[in-house]
């Protein structure tokens, strides 16, 4: 098999496509030939060496991707051999062989390509967890969602119009006509304008019910002032720490200093009439059946047509330092990719 390594922490160059004899499933694990493979965020925190759950370098990253079953581990329904599949992996996604457990594959519903089923496990469990099990989202109540022309940003802004809640979205100015597309209501360019100021104006004072953060240290703090009453502040990552293509210091120096630690205090927080919640889906491999539960509610709604992959870019396993940058050059609208080729 082929894997892409991260030796050591740095530049996007460090990535490093190695060989490996192909692995066996064990008990309860079905084997999958990958045809392509998630790139999420942390991944790339991980390549920096600022993202904690990162197990001990060197390692291969990757939560997610699609296949073929081509071989099952005892105890486990000789059925799955030839299935296409989706699958959710606790880090050595970035692999064209992968060995896991049956309990994180889902069979691929009809007209699901490989590239979408790659592209909706983690994008769409996190913004499920956020918008609809924590966030508590309802019809008519508006949503703001930070990054939101990236996987998860675009995941949950298809959550949140199925269920007729209005949507704003900050992004890199380029990307506002599609988000328009997607119904998004208004767009901020957070580069030019202060989002905090422009969804006031935009709510006439009142704020929103709903915001999703993964921005953190600033953003937290005026996401939180930008809460309606009865308004939920949703925290689940910390991209301002990424600041470059190598580990910062000094970024991350500046992001803890600017994160609100003793803010939301519950005396705050009940005068305000707010509330903040945290997710990290890394951290929930505890609760697989749950998740799992929530993965199956996702393929359902992708065959209703509610949830629906936005791949921009499949770069191959040789090109994976460019699809880091391009991810870290706010380039991407939507999710982005590795495909292992022929
Ligand atoms: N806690 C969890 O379980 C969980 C799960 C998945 C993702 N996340 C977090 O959610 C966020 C989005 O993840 P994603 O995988 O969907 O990625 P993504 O949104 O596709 O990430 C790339 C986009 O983020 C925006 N961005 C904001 N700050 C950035 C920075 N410092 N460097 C580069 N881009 C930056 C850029 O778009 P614009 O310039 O257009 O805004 C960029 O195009 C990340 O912070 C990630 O860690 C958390």
């Amino acid at each position: 098999m082929r894997q892409i390594w991260i030796p050591r922490s740095g530049p996007p160059e460090v990535l490093e496509l190695r060989e490996a004899p192909d692995p066996e499933p064990r008990a309860g694990e079905l084997r999958i030939r990958v045809e392509a493979a998630g790139v999420n965020f942390a991944d790339i925190m991980g390549r920096l060496g600022i993202y904690p759950d990162l197990p001990p370098l060197p390692v291969v990253v990757g939560y997610e991707a699609a296949g073929r079953v081509d071989a099952v581990g005892p105890e486990v329904d000789a059925g799955w051999q030839g299935r296409d599949v989706l699958v959710l992996t606790r880090f050595g996604g970035y692999s064209d062989v992968l060995c896991v457990p049956e309990r994180q594959v889902v069979v691929r519903p009809e007209g699901m390509s490989a590239e979408q089923g790659a592209a909706l496990p983690v994008n769409y469990l996190t913004a499920y967890q956020l918008v609809w099990v924590m966030g508590g989202l309802r019809p008519g109540e508006t949503m703001l969602v930070h990054s939101a022309g990236g996987g998860v940003g675009i995941a949950a802004i298809q959550l949140a119009k199925h269920l007729g809640a209005r949507v704003i979205g900050t992004a890199s100015e380029g990307k506002h006509d599609f988000l328009k597309g997607l119904g998004v209501d208004h767009c901020i360019d957070y580069r030019r304008e202060d989002f905090e100021v422009r969804v006031k104006e935009l709510t006439r004072g009142a704020g929103v019910e709903l915001i999703l953060d993964a921005v953190g240290g600033d953003s937290f703090k005026k996401s939180y002032r930008a809460l309606a009453a009865t308004g939920r502040l949703g925290m689940f990552g910390m991209s301002a720490a990424a600041t470059g293509k190598r580990k910062s210091w000094l970024a991350l120096l500046k992001a803890a200093a600017a994160t609100p630690w003793l803010s939301f205090t519950p005396l705050a927080l009940m005068n305000a009439n707010k509330g903040v919640f945290g997710v990290n889906l890394g951290h929930l491999w505890g609760e697989i059946e749950r998740v799992r539960g929530w993965l199956d509610a996702l393929v359902d709604l992708y065959r209703e047509g509610v949830a629906r992959p936005v791949v921009d870019r499949t770069f191959p396993f040789e090109a994976a330092a460019e699809a880091h940058h391009y991810i870290q050059d706010r380039k991407n609208v939507g999710k982005v990719l590795l495909a292992p080729g022929p």
